[in-house]
């Protein structure tokens, strides 16, 4: 975190403990969740390339952006089959959709909400690549290293076009989705995802975390 002091800056708190500790403990969950944060990650950037024609830069930014996304879930994926996780489903966490929740509707309001989520989702993640790092295994930890530089980029990006596109200080807007995306990361969360809050096991539940669709066990390495 050191490393990237504008990241520190920008959210309003760390990952909490009980999260690495849930993290280190569920790896395959981990990486399968990681996975589709990269895809959807890929997605999201996608969809701003369809719906906001008219923006150049936003088109020359979230197009690299998504390539760079979709490279990432290669890798996580490759890791993956290297490791002999299966790919199973696995839900979204709250984080995303609940962040996205106080989005205005009206734009260019919309966007400039949409790119403030983005540049938190990227922050956020590239946080907890520095903070789970030191206590991977070599190869997980070097993947995780790498992808801080491309992270925090994204992060910039996301920050640079929101506040290119609203035409009027959006302090107010960051800090309205920075105390949001706070009380996600810090509030008690029974499920554990990569994006998932302070993680509270609760008995019957974790025993439907490890039970995939097929009814089958669910390793968690
Ligand atoms: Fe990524
Ligand atoms: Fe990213």
């Amino acid at each position: 975190m050191a490393a990237i002091p504008e990241i520190h800056d920008f959210l309003l708190c760390e990952t909490p403990k009980t999260w690495i500790d849930a993290a280190l403990e569920n790896q395959a969950v981990m990486l399968i969740d990681h996975a589709n944060c990269e895809k959807k990650a890929a997605a999201t950037a996608m969809n701003l390339l369809y719906r906001y024609i008219d923006r150049p830069a936003l088109l020359h930014k979230l197009s690299r952006l998504a390539r760079e996304e979709l490279r990432h879930f290669e890798q996580v994926l490759a890791i993956m089959q290297k490791r002999g996780i299966d790919y199973v489903h696995v839900s979204p966490s709250r984080y995303a959709s609940s962040l996205r929740e106080g989005a205005r509707s009206h734009e260019p309001a919309k966007l400039v909400d949409t790119l403030i989520c983005g540049a938190l989702i990227e922050a956020r993640s590239c946080e907890r690549f520095a903070k789970l790092a030191p206590f991977l295994d070599a190869e997980l930890k070097k993947f995780y290293q790498s992808l801080l530089k491309s992270e925090a980029r994204h992060f910039q990006d996301y920050l640079k076009l929101a506040r290119q596109y609203a035409g009027e200080p959006i302090d107010d807007r960051i800090a309205f989705f920075a105390a949001k995306e706070r009380v996600l990361v810090e509030s008690d969360d029974p499920e554990f995802r990569f994006h998932s809050g302070a993680y509270v096991p609760v008995a019957a539940k974790s025993d439907l975390e490890l039970t995939s669709s097929s009814g089958k066990r669910r390793s968690s390495m």
